[in-house]
């Protein structure tokens, strides 16, 4: 990772820890008067200031254009406020993201998971190019959070993470319930097959299916916040504050509430604490504490988009994790949270009940997760959590250990002959363990898409949609695939189950295998799948195979040409020259 050598020298000042010690190369005498120049026009008050105060950057994934992020600006001038009351100098930056619902469905999406590789990028440059000595992120939307996290670990200086806050529910007067971003891709399943109506409950029922989707679009999400299920976004915020990379309740702290404004205060106080203990992001990210993100992953039902980020996160820590370890976790660790997408509760329903310390007093308590791990307050997970309330005993949204939703979890490493090096299935048994069904293969997303456009999936027989060349190198970009899999549990179409190279939303549900390992664009037998194999995914058996022999599958492989690349300039052709598989992170910096 990243470090200065001339910097141990540099690293104490009076038999006490220097607080500036980056900063100071920079500040200390009159070697760089130029940088001082700039640093004394952009707000350093005076020559005492520029001397001794600490640089803190403070790294939003600010944009307007996005609930998830528009609100994270205001949240960082508050981080920025308090830090300065300290006697530090904080500077607000931005990084670029996008938002993962605006960019589904096109071709955008292809912009996606390499946002991950941007924001790292660009903290990890900021960082070290203006020498801070600490580093704040303030993430929202679903790459946001791991990309922070692998600025972190590449820089390893005193950091913690904010996370942005989950989104309020939103509320349909035409369905008469609340609704949330997942209704829309699902009613626009309904929509094409025209089963779009309002409830049979006694209340109106006049309304056509273009007003019920138009009063769904604009009552979905009523103001800023993240997906509030637990869709990628959730998944890792709740995960990173069980690593003690956050505050406690970060993760499910609304977007809006005034606690979230109060974490932003509380945060200076700790990256306070984290720089005069030396507390550094590779002394958090360990085995222990990715054992601890896994745990919480499982038991609240996270996304499978989770996998390729952990992997990615605890590589660039160099932490040794491995798809095995995804496995082993699922197979211990009872899931028990009733929360979108397969569930019926929100962030805020969760909040509402003591949020995510209180699940974590329970997991600690049980033994299931680690609380001697130590966190960014330079306390231990345990000790963080134990001044908040126990789950009371009437909620319904943790089920008790005792009874879970399913006593291990949902998330199912497979492997078999259409994916040797791997595949990621999201299994929470509602629809089965188990499926076989004949092969439907589609060269892209957009296929499936307009075949279902047309209603031209049949409701029998038993089939299993093959999406191919979506993945990090064949997308380029390994998009997700939110509104098939979400148009077809819209259109009620039980028979089918879908697998791809590419990534699934953490929205969605239903029997899906996803991050199939090799893609197809690298000659993986995923390419040469036909219309009319038979093939298997079982979660009994962590399998995923087709029933070709291996000798054809070699010789259809020996026929074999890769289509014509989708993008040959740009950055997603840079990215598509870099990116690695998804079994190991899909990252862009291991040569
Ligand atoms: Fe941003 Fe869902 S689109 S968290």
């Amino acid at each position: 990772y990243l470090d200065f050598p001339h910097l141990p020298n540099n690293a104490s000042q009076g038999g006490k820890p220097r607080l500036n010690k980056y900063s100071s190369t920079l500040t200390k005498d009159h070697d760089f008067p130029g940088a001082q120049a700039m640093l004394y026009a952009a707000g350093v008050p005076d020559e005492e200031s520029m001397r001794n105060s600490p640089h803190v950057g403070v790294a939003s994934v600010w944009w307007e254009g996005n609930p998830c992020n528009m609100h994270l600006l205001e949240l960082g001038k508050t981080v920025k406020d308090a830090v300065q009351k300290h006697g530090m100098l904080a500077w607000q930056y931005n990084t670029i993201g996008v938002s993962d619902a605006i960019t589904m469905g096109n071709e955008g999406m292809r912009f996606s998971l390499q946002t991950r590789e941007i924001i790292a990028d660009s903290i990890e440059t900021v960082t070290c190019a203006q020498h801070h000595d600490a580093c704040i992120t303030l993430p929202g939307c679903d790459k946001n959070m791991p990309g922070c996290l692998m600025a972190m670990a590449r820089h390893n200086r005193p950091s913690l993470m904010i996370y942005g806050g989950s989104i309020a529910p939103g509320y349909s007067k035409l369905l008469r319930k609340p609704i949330n971003i997942s209704t829309c891709y699902e009613a626009s399943g309904a929509y094409i097959y025209n089963s779009l109506k309002q409830p049979n409950d006694g209340g109106d029922q006049t309304k056509t299916k273009d007003e019920i989707m138009l009063d769904i679009e604009q009552h979905a999400c009523p103001g800023a916040g993240a997906c509030g299920g637990m869709y990628t976004a959730n998944t890792m915020a709740t995960a990173i504050e069980s690593m003690g990379l956050t505050l406690p309740g970060s993760s499910s702290t609304p977007a809006t509430s005034p606690a979230k404004m109060r974490e932003c205060v509380k945060a200076a106080d700790a990256i306070k604490t984290c720089m005069e203990k030396d507390i550094k992001p590779r002394d958090l990210l360990n085995r222990r504490s990715f054992e601890n993100a896994l745990v919480m992953t499982m038991a609240l039902g996270g996304s499978t988009n989770g996998v390729v980020h952990f992997l990615a996160m605890a590589a660039t820590a160099d932490v040794d994790l491995s798809l095995d370890d995804i496995q082993r976790v699922s197979d211990k660790i009872p899931f028990i949270a009733d929360l979108a997408p397969s569930g019926k509760y929100y962030m805020a329903d969760l909040y509402d009940i003591g949020g995510v310390p209180s699940v974590q007093k329970l997991l600690i308590a049980a033994g299931l997760l680690d609380g001697d791990i130590p966190t960014i307050t330079g306390r231990t997970l345990a000790e963080n959590v134990a001044s908040f309330p126990s789950l009371p005993q009437d909620q319904v949204i943790i089920r008790p250990l005792s009874s879970p939703i399913k006593s291990t979890g949902h998330l199912q490493i497979l492997r078999g002959n259409l994916a040797p090096g791997g595949a990621v299935a999201k299994i929470t048994g509602k629809e089965g363990t188990k499926f076989t069904g004949v092969a439907r293969v589609f060269d892209k997303e957009r296929e499936l898409d307009i075949a279902l456009n047309k209603g031209d999936i049949p409701h029998s027989p038993n089939m299993v949609l093959i999406v191919r060349y979506e993945g990090p190198k064949g997308g380029p970009g390994m998009p997700e695939q939110l509104k098939a899999s979400a148009a077809i549990m819209g259109a009620k179409l039980t028979n089918i189950a879908l697998v791809t190279d590419g990534r699934y939303s953490g929205a969605s549900h239903g029997f899906i295998v996803g991050h199939v390992v090799p893609e197809a664009a690298v000659g993986g037998p995923i390419a040469v799948v036909q219309d009319g194999d038979i093939v298997t995914i079982s979660a009994e058996t962590n399998e995923l195979s087709m029933n070709v022999s291996d000798e054809e599958i070699k010789a259809r492989l020996a026929k074999w040409k890769r289509p014509k690349r989708m993008v040959t300039r740009g950055v997603l052709a840079k990215y598509e020259a870099l990116v690695g598989d998804a079994s190991h992170g899909a990252l862009t910096d291991v040569f």
